[in-house]
C-alpha cells in the first residue's frame, strides 16, 4: 500500500477535515453512554490522522492513546497536545498489525480508514488484535464508505471545502472505476487537497491508493465470524436514532461493536 502524500501535511488535513468533528465525539460520547463499560475514560483512536477526535475528547477530560501510519501526523498530534497543554499518547503504529499495548474502555477507528484493511484475513487479524486491547464489554466503533448505488461502485467523487483565516483547503475523494478488482473487491480512490493560501494555489494530489469495498452484509457475516465482537448497529448519521437504511443520504455506514 502506497501512503496517501496528503497525510504529509497534517495542518492541511486538519482544516480540511474539521467538520462535524464535536457531533462524531458527541456521537463517541453517546455510545458510551448507552452500551460502553461504566465509568469508561480510556479510549484508542485507530488511524487518528491529525488528532481531531483525539484532541476534543481530550479536552472532554477522556485519556487519549491514538496511533497512526504517518510520522507526520503523529508528530503534529503532539505538538497541538503540547500546544493545548493535554496530556495524551500518540505513537506510529499500523492498523494491520497492531502494536500498540494497554487496556482501552473503547476505540475508534474513523472516516473511511478502516478500507486499508485489504482482506478478510487482515479484517479478522485487526478485529482480534483490538478486541485483546480492549475492556470486557469495551467498544468499536468505525466508519467506511459504501456505494449509495451498484452502479456507482468505484466511481463516486466528493467534494468539500474548509476556511480558516486566510487559507482553504478544497478536498476531493476521487475513485478510479478502472481499477476496480471484483475478485479481490478492491479499487484505487485518492485524494486531493486543493490549498488556497496568501493569494497562492496549491494541488497536493495525494496519489492513488488501493482500498477495499466492504459491503455491509458481508461486514456482518465479518465482525461475527471474528468470534470477538457483537455488532450493536449500524447508522447513517453519527447519531443513534439514525439507522443505515438504503434511503439514507449518508455515503459512511457508522458501525458500533461490543467485544463479546
Ligand atoms: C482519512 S484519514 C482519517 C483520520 C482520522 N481518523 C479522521 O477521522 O480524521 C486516514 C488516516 O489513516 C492513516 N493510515 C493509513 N493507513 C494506515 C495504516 N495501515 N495504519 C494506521 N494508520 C493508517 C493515515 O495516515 C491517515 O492519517
Amino acid at each position: 500500500m502506497t501512503q496517501s502524500e496528503v497525510y504529509k501535511h497534517p495542518h492541511y488535513y486538519a482544516l480540511g477535515y474539521r467538520w462535524n468533528t464535536d457531533v462524531e465525539c458527541d456521537f463517541i460520547e453517546s455510545c458510551l453512554k448507552q452500551y460502553g463499560p461504566p465509568g469508561a475514560s480510556k479510549l484508542l483512536d485507530i488511524g487518528c490522522g491529525s488528532g481531531r477526535h483525539l484532541l476534543e475528547l481530550a479536552k472532554r477530560n477522556y485519556r487519549m492513546t491514538g496511533v497512526d501510519l504517518s510520522p507526520e501526523m503523529i508528530a503534529y498530534v503532539a505538538e497541538e497536545a503540547k500546544r493545548e497543554q493535554r496530556s495524551v499518547t500518540v505513537s506510529v503504529d499500523d492498523l494491520r498489525r497492531l502494536t500498540i499495548t494497554g487496556t482501552f474502555d473503547a476505540a475508534f477507528c474513523f472516516m473511511d480508514t478502516f478500507r486499508f484493511l485489504l482482506t478478510n484475513d487482515e479484517i479478522k487479524a485487526h478485529f482480534q488484535a483490538v478486541a485483546k486491547r480492549l475492556a470486557p464489554g469495551g467498544l468499536y466503533l468505525l466508519d467506511f464508505w459504501v456505494p449509495r448505488q451498484w452502479d456507482q461502485v468505484g466511481s463516486e467523487i466528493h467534494q468539500w471545502e474548509q476556511t480558516a483565516d486566510d487559507t482553504t483547503v478544497r478536498v476531493f475523494y476521487l475513485q478510479h472505476p478502472e481499477t476496480i478488482d471484483p475478485i479481490t473487491q478492491t479499487f484505487e480512490d485518492e485524494l486531493v487537497f486543493e490549498v488556497q493560501e496568501d493569494g497562492r494555489t496549491q494541488e497536493i494530489r495525494g496519489g492513488r491508493t488501493r482500498t477495499r469495498l466492504i459491503l455491509p452484509q458481508e461486514f456482518a457475516v465479518l465482525v461475527e465470524h471474528s468470534g470477538v465482537f457483537e455488532l450493536l448497529g449500524t447508522h447513517g448519521e453519527f447519531d443513534l436514532a439514525t439507522p443505515f437504511t438504503h434511503d439514507s443520504l449518508s455515503w459512511r455506514m457508522i458501525s458500533v461493536l461490543r467485544k463479546r
